[in-house]
């Protein structure tokens, strides 16, 4: 089925120009870039996003990094968009992602993985929202 996912271009890809190279694997992947901007996160809303991590011993240092410079919000569609995501991403740990992925290419370590990527239909609808309205989303 047709699916949307929620997919943040992370600081430390963004620090080092890698946006467009990023968006080239998304689009080679077939995933179509239906809504896109850069911001800039405060901690505290780093951490409303990662709400569900905040009992994880790295939650702080994630919250930091994530408002530590721009990045670019996304919301990507396609067949099996958020399975497909999350391959292209490759594993969240640098060291255990496959030849060919973001992470594996890009990815300086498990903290700084350049790229987020929702993990459920249901999470992607709620990361969706919490970034973009329904006007914003341009299929
Ligand atoms: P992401 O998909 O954005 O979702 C939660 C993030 O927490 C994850 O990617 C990692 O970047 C980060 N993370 C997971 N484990 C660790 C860790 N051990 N230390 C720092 N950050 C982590």
């Amino acid at each position: 089925a047709t699916e949307r996912t929620l997919s943040i271009i992370k600081p430390d890809a963004t620090n080092r120009n890698l946006t467009g190279k990023i968006n080239a694997k998304f689009e080679d992947a077939g995933l179509r870039i239906i809504a896109q901007k850069r911001i800039h996160l405060t901690p505290a809303q780093a951490g409303q996003f990662y709400e569900v991590h905040k009992e994880r011993p790295f939650y702080s240092e994630l919250c930091e990094f994530m408002a530590s410079a721009p990045v670019v919000v996304q919301v990507l569609e396609g067949e099996n968009a958020i399975a497909k995501n999350r391959e292209v991403m490759g594993a969240t740990n640098p060291a255990n992602a496959d030849e060919g992925t973001i992470r594996k290419e890009f990815a300086l370590s498990v903290g700084e993985n350049s790229v987020h990527g929702s993990d459920a239909p249901e999470t992607a609808a709620q990361e969706i929202a919490f970034f973009f309205s329904g006007l914003e989303l341009v299929g």
